[in-house]
């Protein structure tokens, strides 16, 4: 669906609706030949997108030769044939009745199984990089507007010329790593394409241009892909000269327009200027702006760099963390054509797949409402990561989850006031079974520490294969993220007698569950506050990020908290005994009120 764009997605794996608003083209897409003739009469101009604004085009217009369909769109913003008296040209030569000024929006919904996200990349705008003068001199131009320049499509045919005089460059040089590999501005990761770009440029225009002289000013050349190298030591055998070193500042020569580089040589040593009539900034490249669009809509994580973040970066990297959608492109990172179409393949295989089943397995620990304690507050609806909850808070019935769309994080119990949702597995009742038997005996002694399967449990798996040494009196508790970890679990074990209670989860970016981490902190802070205003020092409760590789820290961590544990005195551990002393013996429930006795999800979370 081309010129359209999603508005809503709703539902969950093998079930979504999808709602897409098919933009006004203004131009009836059936019955236009794209025969130009509204072209040549349109009398607005405007600079041309896909061109990079290297030349122009009119309102009225196909916005790149190859385009599906091949019919012309009406930019009606632009366009002064919404007042007939001043224009309406296009109308009046169109023989096939095509222009439809009160053409509007349409919005359509798809029902469909599985998502694929492939919304790519934008490339770095360097007009912030003053030293190269991007902005001031026109001879200095972006290897995206190169791309077009050098392109036979492109507006001079694919004929290379410098910007100011129509004249073929005697010397071009490139400017590596701009917008990338840079702390201060611009992108601090490696754009991945940029380098294999400039080579393949070189070869283009050693190929027309074989007295073109050509010097690249890198940092490194990243020519790690199949076949890359030799491409790159053929760039050098055709002229292309390699400097390592980038450029710090540009000057121009009023009078001729060629440019000076000045660099210091980083292979030799010492400062150089260069001469160039020509200078491509070879720009990285960044999430797109409206990125933050759709990972609302699909519920998706984004990694520290703003690209979407894979379910896991091996066993499943084509996977978003909710069920039946996945990506391909650079929408998941920077990467060339080879990989896209490779990750393109493998999410279409994985789409296929599901849809193939006709049916899905859902996890095994999903949330389950107990609907008579359930009094529709809905806030398990806007802690849910995976939008797996739906509940009337208006007509007050009971919550409900969608299984298929639930991957049983625990949040929503954990923040649930009424203790109205228990997870399979990890019931309310199993962990605190767990916090009552590994206090029972000497519980001064203990440290108690609830650790997320998916990172810190790993970590202090690896801890125990690399033979790091940590305090043997460390019990620790297994939850599927951190963000299962009530408050009433937390307040059991200090009643119970834990002088010091460790609760360890994934880094922000690494939650398994998208953002049910950011609970867990919240839940904590609380906590911390809750405890001083019952006169208990809130340090006793700690909140580390350990992930599954960072073994070395898991030890550290479990040190430092039994360097703590030694610190907290018996006085201390028993005024915490009896301030929390209701977490142990909650009030009996009415039986006459109709509550089922047996849930212990209400009998702890109602007296907390
Ligand atoms: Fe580890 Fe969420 S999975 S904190």
């Amino acid at each position: 669906m081309a010129y359209s764009e999603v508005e809503n997605v709703a539902g969950y794996v093998g079930n979504f609706t999808v709602t897409v608003r098919k933009k006004a083209r203004y131009v009836d897409v059936k019955e236009c030949t794209a025969c130009g003739d509204c072209i040549d009469v349109c009398p607005v101009t405007a600079p041309d997108e896909f061109e990079e604004g290297l030349s122009t085009r009119k309102a009225i217009y196909q916005p790149f030769p190859q385009a599906v369909p091949s019919a012309f769109v009406l930019n009606i913003d632009e366009c002064l044939g919404n007042n007939p008296i001043a224009c309406g040209k296009c109308l009046e030569v169109c023989d096939k009745d095509c222009i439809d000024y009160d053409d509007k929006d349409k919005l359509v919904d798809i029902d469909v199984g599985t998502i694929i996200v492939t919304t790519g990349m934008a490339v770095y705008d360097p007009t912030e990089l003053d030293e190269f003068g991007y902005t001031r001199y026109e001879n200095v131009i972006t290897s995206m507007e190169f791309e077009r320049l050098i392109n036979s499509g492109g507006p001079t045919q694919g004929h290379l010329i410098r910007l100011t005089d129509l004249k073929e460059p005697k010397t071009v040089a490139f400017i590596q790593c701009v917008g990338s590999r840079s702390e201060n501005k611009g992108n601090p990761y490696c754009s991945n394409i940029c380098c294999m770009n400039t080579v393949k440029d070189c070869l283009l225009i050693k190929d027309h241009y074989p007295d073109v002289k050509l010097k690249v000013f890198y940092i490194d050349i990243r020519a790690f892909g199949k076949g890359f190298e030799d491409l790159f030591q053929r760039s050098k055998e055709k002229g292309a000269v390699y400097i390592r070193g980038i450029p710090g500042e540009i000057e121009e020569d009023p009078e001729t327009k060629s440019l000076k580089l000045y660099v210091e040589n980083t292979t030799e040593g010492g400062t150089e200027c260069h001469e160039a009539d020509m200078v491509i900034l070879s720009v990285g490249v960044h999430p797109r702006e409206d990125s933050s669009a759709i990972q609302k809509l699909l519920t998706l994580q984004r990694s520290q760099d703003g690209f979407f973040l894979e379910a896991h970066p091996k066993l499943k990297p084509v996977d978003a963390a909710t069920q039946g959608v996945f990506f391909a492109g650079c929408a998941e990172g920077p990467k060339d054509i080879k990989d896209s179409v490779t990750q393109a393949g493998a999410a279409a295989a994985r789409a296929n797949r599901l849809m193939m089943q006709g049916k899905v397995s859902v996890e095994a620990i999903t949330s389950t409402i107990i609907p008579e304690l359930c009094k529709a507050c809905g806030i398990c609806v806007n802690v849910c990561p995976y939008h797996a909850i739906s509940c009337d808070t208006e007509a007050k019935t009971p919550a409900t989850v969608v299984e298929a769309a639930c991957s049983g994080c625990g949040a929503c119990s954990a923040e649930c006031p009424f203790g109205a949702i228990t997870m399979k597995h990890f019931t309310d009742k199993q962990i605190e079974s767990q916090i009552d038997a590994m206090l029972e005996v000497d519980p001064q002694d203990k440290v108690l520490a609830f650790a997320c399967n998916w990172c810190s449990y790993s970590g202090g798996d690896l801890a125990g294969t690399n033979r790091f040494q940590y305090p043997p009196n460390v019990r620790l508790i297994r939850t599927m993220c951190s963000g299962r970890v009530d408050k009433k679990f937390v307040l059991r074990a200090f009643a119970r007698g834990a002088p010091i209670v460790l609760l360890s989860g994934c880094h922000f970016a690494d939650c398994h569950y998208i953002n049910a981490v950011h609970w867990t902190q919240r839940r904590v802070e609380k906590l911390w506050d809750q405890l001083e205003k019952k006169g208990i020092r809130p340090d006793r409760l700690q909140l580390e990020w350990i992930s599954a590789a960072e073994g070395q820290k898991f030890a550290t961590v479990m040190r430092a908290v039994e360097e703590l544990r030694q610190k907290v005195t018996p006085e201390e551990v028993e005024h915490t005994k009896r301030v929390l002393k209701d977490v142990l013996e909650p009030p009996k429930k009415d039986p006459a009120k109709g509550k089922p006795a047996e849930s212990e999800s209400a009998a702890s979370g109602v007296a907390v």
